[in-house]
């Protein structure tokens, strides 16, 4: 993918991810509940998709919920998923007002059914959007994803094996990279994670494959554009390769 020029002559990813973490430990540096954490959370998420759009940004992947993320205790959930919800049901008119493309990525089958509904609901309703897509990362899991990409490469395999049209054979890259959750995004190009982890978490593994990566000591709700800003300046001074060779500059 190459990367696009905001005029002031910088490498601008087209495709950010972001792993949003360290809520629970920005609220116990302050002696509130990580519920607080998460609240705060949002609001930066909120923020962050201004700022990116505002960048130049195309697509923005948020890491919301991971298929992980259960193992937590049934209060924590359902707030986190309440967030959602009522950020779904709140942020429509900024959408609308920014062009912003609602997205989804990961199990939707395992999301509680309201849930479910809304985000069916928003991703319809700013379908047309022609301005930045906001994926949100929501019972995601990398390997789950994969997983639930090959079965339908599979199926899909083995229909055209019956009725004798189209490729024969095993999955290719091509063929499980067709079922993933939003086949038509370009893989991300800069993945962030705040809050000082040196770790994926099951984000974005296949897509992620020759993402760069950009760790910030700063937990989320800390986040601010000008964080933004020094990521995608990081970024730009990156020299990405792809497993080939620097080109001899003459
Ligand atoms: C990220 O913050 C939000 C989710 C994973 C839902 P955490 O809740 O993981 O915060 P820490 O890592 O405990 O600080
Ligand atoms: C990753 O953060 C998931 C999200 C940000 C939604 P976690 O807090 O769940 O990751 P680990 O447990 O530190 O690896
Ligand atoms: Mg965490």
């Amino acid at each position: 993918m190459s990367p696009e020029n905001d005029g002031t002559n910088r490498n601008i990813p087209v495709h950010v991810g972001i792993i949003m973490d360290g809520n629970g430990r920005w609220a116990k540096q302050r002696g509130l509940p990580r519920t607080a954490g998460h609240l705060e959370g949002l609001k930066t998420a909120k923020r962050m998709v201004k700022e990116a759009s505002d960048r130049g940004v195309k697509y923005l992947s948020l890491y919301v919920f991971s298929t992980e993320n259960w193992k937590r205790a049934a209060e924590e959930v359902s707030f986190i998923l309440g967030l959602v919800k009522q950020y779904l049901l709140k942020e429509m008119d900024f959408s609308r007002e920014n062009k912003i493309r609602v997205r989804h990525a990961g199990n939707m089958a395992g999301l509680p059914r309201d849930i479910a509904e809304e985000i069916r609901k928003a991703c319809e309703e700013t379908k047309d959007f022609t301005g930045m897509q906001v994926i949100l990362a929501l019972n995601y899991g990398g390997r789950d994803e994969i997983v639930r990409a090959v079965n339908r490469a599979l199926d899909a395999v083995n229909k055209n094996a019956e009725s004798s049209a189209g490729p024969r054979g095993g999955v290719t890259e091509e063929t499980v990279r067709n079922f993933l959750d939003n086949p038509d995004i370009p893989d991300p190009d800069l993945v962030i994670r705040t809050a000082g982890e040196f770790r994926v978490s099951n984000f974005l593994l296949w897509e992620g494959a020759y993402a760069e990566y950009y760790i910030s000591p700063k937990f989320w709700p800390d986040w601010t554009g000008d964080d933004l800003e020094e990521a995608i300046d990081s970024y730009g001074k990156r020299e990405r390769r792809f497993g080939g060779v620097k080109e001899a500059r003459t």
